[in-house]
């Protein structure tokens, strides 16, 4: 009786890979291409689709809610967005179409996002510097215009941002103030107006991602390598660290200064993964670390820590890079990891069936000199 009960659960749980192919778009650090790549989960094989030459290196990139556009920064030294067509449901035909400076900072945006709630308002922050910005889309959802420029604190170090599933707040991950931010959205032209913010003293949150019930989000620290949990107030939107709610993804045997990169919610809710890079104070070290933590899917809460794995490496070059975690859409089990170095990849990872561990599935080597791979985002 339990036998079949576990079972069933597994079964309604966790569907099989359902015999498809899924697309990812792939940007690089510093070689202008982006390529689309394609993970068939009946051969558990990885190929390059397409190879497409752009004008500028998108270290970030985004899809926009419709997933007929993606969005991303530029290596100029100016803070603006690069806007592409996705011409196919395959993401193998991108076709540039604008450029546009979003923000008065002279640096690049270190993270974008696109609301897919309306008006689908793109947002873009600054790395070791202060500047916000918000741009708006014409009606085929290409950005055509800088609409609000703002700043957060004279601290301020941004790195990631996340949107809440209503569309109706912004959260800022800052390391130099050790805050996430929050931030409400006008309905209509997707302006921001400052809520608050919540400062943990123990690390530097670096990114942010928000659970689909709305009323959780977790956050990873760089150089703490701690996935925090934030509950998201209903009526205004805040977001505050849960007391004590920090968690390393640290192994026990990891020594030195390890660099906490990415936090992100799994396909339905239920996963959340989180990947931090190499010591980058020994350059001789290649060990990152990918975790898994059980949510409740309905709420968000945080249940229970679940493994703690080795990666192939740790974000590749002198410092550690990438090491990139980007959920599947289609399966919670399943997830690929982006890495940077000499030769760049991309890798298809499966967790085990008693969620204790994670392996690697597929890889591909992206080979273009040492640009790629920083960030992907899957089509299906
Ligand atoms: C974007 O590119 C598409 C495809 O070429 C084109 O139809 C559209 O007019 C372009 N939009 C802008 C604002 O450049
Ligand atoms: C934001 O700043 C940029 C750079 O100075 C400028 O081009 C843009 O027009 C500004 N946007 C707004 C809405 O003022
Ligand atoms: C963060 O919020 C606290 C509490 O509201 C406030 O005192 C502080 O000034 C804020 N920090 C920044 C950098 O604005
Ligand atoms: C508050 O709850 C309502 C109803 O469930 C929901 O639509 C709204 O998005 C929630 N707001 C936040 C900030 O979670
Ligand atoms: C470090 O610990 C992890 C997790 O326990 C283990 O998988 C890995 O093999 C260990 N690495 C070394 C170099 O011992
Ligand atoms: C993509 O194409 C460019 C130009 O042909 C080439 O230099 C680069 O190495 C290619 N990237 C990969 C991963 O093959």
């Amino acid at each position: 009786m339990v036998a079949h009960k576990t079972l069933l659960g597994g079964l309604l749980l966790a569907p099989a890979a359902n015999a498809a192919t899924h697309q990812m778009i792939i940007g690089t650090f510093s070689t202008a291409f982006l390529y689309t790549v394609e993970f068939d989960d009946t051969t558990n094989s990885l190929t390059l689709l397409k190879n497409t030459t752009t004008p500028y290196a998108s270290q970030w990139i985004a899809l926009s809610g419709d997933k007929k556009n993606l969005y991303g920064n530029t290596d100029t030294s100016a803070f603006d967005l690069v806007s592409y067509t996705i011409a196919d449901d395959k993401g193998s035909e991108l076709i540039y179409n604008t450029t546009t400076v979003i923000g008065t900072c002279a640096t690049g945006a270190v993270h974008v996002e696109a609301n897919p709630v309306a008006p689908n308002a793109v947002y873009g922050v600054t790395y070791k510097d202060i500047c916000g910005g918000v741009a708006s889309v014409d009606a085929a959802g290409v950005v055509v215009e800088s609409e609000q420029n703002f700043t957060y604190s004279d601290s301020s170090s941004l790195h990631g941002i996340g949107l809440h599933p209503s569309g109706a707040y912004l959260y800022t991950a800052d390391m130099g103030e050790n805050a996430v931010w929050t931030h409400a959205l006008d309905a209509t032209t997707g302006e921001v107006t400052l809520v608050g913010n919540s400062t943990y003293s123990g690390g530097d949150p670096r990114h942010v991602n928000v659970h689909p019930s709305g009323q959780y989000a977790y956050s990873i620290t760089e150089h703490t390598s701690e996935v925090l949990v934030l509950s998201i107030d209903n009526s205004t939107g805040l977001a505050t660290l849960v007391d004590g709610a920090a968690y390393s993804i640290l192994a026990e045997n990891a020594t030195g200064s390890h660099r906490g990169e990415t936090a992100r919610v799994s396909a339905t809710g239920t996963l959340l993964y989180a990947t931090t890079r190499k010591n980058y104070s020994d350059e001789t070290s290649t060990q990152g670390f990918v975790s898994a933590f059980t949510l409740d899917g309905t709420t968000g809460e945080l249940l229970s820590q679940d493994f703690i794995v080795p990666t192939t490496t740790g974000g590749g070059s002198t410092s550690g890079a990438s090491n990139m975690v980007v959920p599947s859409l289609y399966d919670d089990d399943y997830f690929a990891i982006l890495d940077h170095g000499e030769v760049g990849f991309v890798e298809m990872w499966k967790r085990s069936e008693d969620g204790t561990s994670a392996e690697v599935v597929a890889h591909l080597d992206l080979d273009d000199g040492g640009g790629c791979c920083s960030n992907g985002v899957w089509l299906s």
